[in-house]
């Protein structure tokens, strides 16, 4: 029979954790990580920073800062077998599934995190090996990113280099120049900085509902990041950043966003970077990203494209189509635009996002961790199959 459990796909209203981490209003469109205003934390924080307030709950004392930002940069090198396994990819291989899989493949080099490898599950007691993981992790996750994105455009991988922030590291490793030719463009790592705080953590979506679901298997945290890397990757999630600068460049004119609005309310395209399981009001992550993508235009070039994006969200917002459905721009409509802008191409847009996603699975998955016995996830289901029948030899069925 079906018994008392309650049938809710996809998770529309069902609550599977407690956590301390992120809250949401939906319809107010508020976003707190650890009781701190996203607004608030995108103008005066730095993504580390947040990171480290995401995962250990407060924001680091100066001395907390230093200690955090030394074991992070500390673990930013990537073992030469990462650097063969990244060329072992074709030229034109999707980033993000190289990303996953250079995760995937970091889960095989630390045996004092990996129960397969070391027999011991006890490790996720232990929070200096937690914090190990930790560390190399975010250490390493613009490493994997970089080293993904050289591969593609043929150019040898830029070691990492310790005397800059994580962003404008990470800039760097992605940069066409040299080590002495290449000096940070401020108004650029700034502009990443508070996107990579935007995109940090969302409490339970889709991939750190992954991450959560996965970690409590006991696997070892690279293989529940490459997971929850892997939901992100859909066009219904992280990968919308890609698919907004697709759908744009499809509608390429103001004239057209008419004609495009019209296939989306006949069902047969879906208007990207709109809609969200929980914001019914405007995305405030979404609100920044705007006001940033002006600040790189004035650096990088204004992209055209945003023309027909404000006019696709104005048109959007004055539709009854959308407004009934509560369909408002979300934290993926006008990133991609600013990724262009600083030169990335569309396939590594969700890479970009998967990078600070990565200090919010790891803040879950610590918490999960930390819940006293925290429990393997094992959803049941409601039975719709055939009722009992008995076996038929095959030269009696029809
Ligand atoms: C992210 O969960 C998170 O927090 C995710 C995220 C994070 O930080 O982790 O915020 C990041 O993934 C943002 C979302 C990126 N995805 C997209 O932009 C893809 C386009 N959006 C949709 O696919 C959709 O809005 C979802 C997936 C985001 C939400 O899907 P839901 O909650 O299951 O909503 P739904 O599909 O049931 O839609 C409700 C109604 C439907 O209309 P009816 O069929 O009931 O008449 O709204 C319609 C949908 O058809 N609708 C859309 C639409 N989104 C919803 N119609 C056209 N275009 C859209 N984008």
């Amino acid at each position: 029979g079906l018994g008392l459990r309650l049938y809710d796909p996809g998770f529309q209203n069902t609550a599977v954790a407690h956590s301390k981490i992120t809250y949401i209003d939906g319809e107010a469109g508020v976003l707190e990580y650890r009781g701190y205003d996203i607004a608030e934390l995108a103008e005066k924080s730095t993504f580390l920073e947040v990171a480290y307030l995401l995962i250990y709950g407060d924001l680091p004392t100066p001395f907390q800062f230093r200690q955090f930002h030394d074991e992070v940069t500390h673990h930013t090198f990537l073992h030469l077998n990462m650097a063969n396994l990244m060329r072992s990819f074709n030229y034109d291989a999707h980033p993000m599934g190289m990303f996953i899989s250079g995760v995937a493949a970091l889960s095989t080099f630390h045996p004092e995190a990996n129960p397969a490898l070391s027999g011991n599950d006890m490790y996720l007691e232990n929070s200096q090996i937690r914090n190990k993981q930790i560390f190399r992790l975010l250490g390493k996750a613009p490493t994997v990113a970089s080293y993904a994105y050289r591969h593609r455009i043929g150019r040898p991988y830029n070691q990492p280099r310790n005397d800059l922030s994580y962003t404008a590291n990470f800039l760097y490793m992605m940069d066409r120049l040299s080590e002495d030719e290449y000096t940070p463009n401020p108004v650029l790592v700034r502009a990443l900085d508070v996107l990579f705080i935007l995109h940090a953590d969302h409490e339970l979506n889709c991939s750190t509902a992954a991450m959560r679901h996965i970690g409590s298997s006991h696997v070892d945290p690279y293989s529940a990041v490459a997971g929850a890397s892997a939901a992100l990757y859909g066009p219904l999630h992280g990968g919308a950043n890609e698919a907004v600068l697709r759908m744009l460049e499809d509608i390429q004119s103001v004239e057209n966003v008419p004609s495009f609005l019209e296939q989306v309310k006949t069902r047969k395209r879906k208007l990207m970077g709109f809609g969200h399981r929980v914001y019914k009001n405007y995305d405030p992550r979404a609100r920044i990203i705007r006001k940033v993508a002006y600040e790189v235009f004035e650096v990088c070039g204004k992209e055209p494209l945003i023309e027909v994006a404000i006019a696709l969200e104005q048109a959007a917002l004055a539709d009854d189509f959308f407004v009934s459905r509560k369909l408002y721009p979300n934290v993926d409509f006008y990133s991609g635009l600013i990724y262009k802008a600083m030169g990335f191409p569309t396939d590594f847009f969700p890479v970009l996002f998967a990078i600070p996603r990565v200090a919010g699975w790891l803040a879950h998955w610590k918490e999960s961790c930390e819940e006293t016995g925290g429990k393997i996830w094992r959803p049941r289901q409601v039975y719709t199959g055939e009722p009992h029948r008995p076996y038929v030899p095959l030269n009696h069925r029809g």
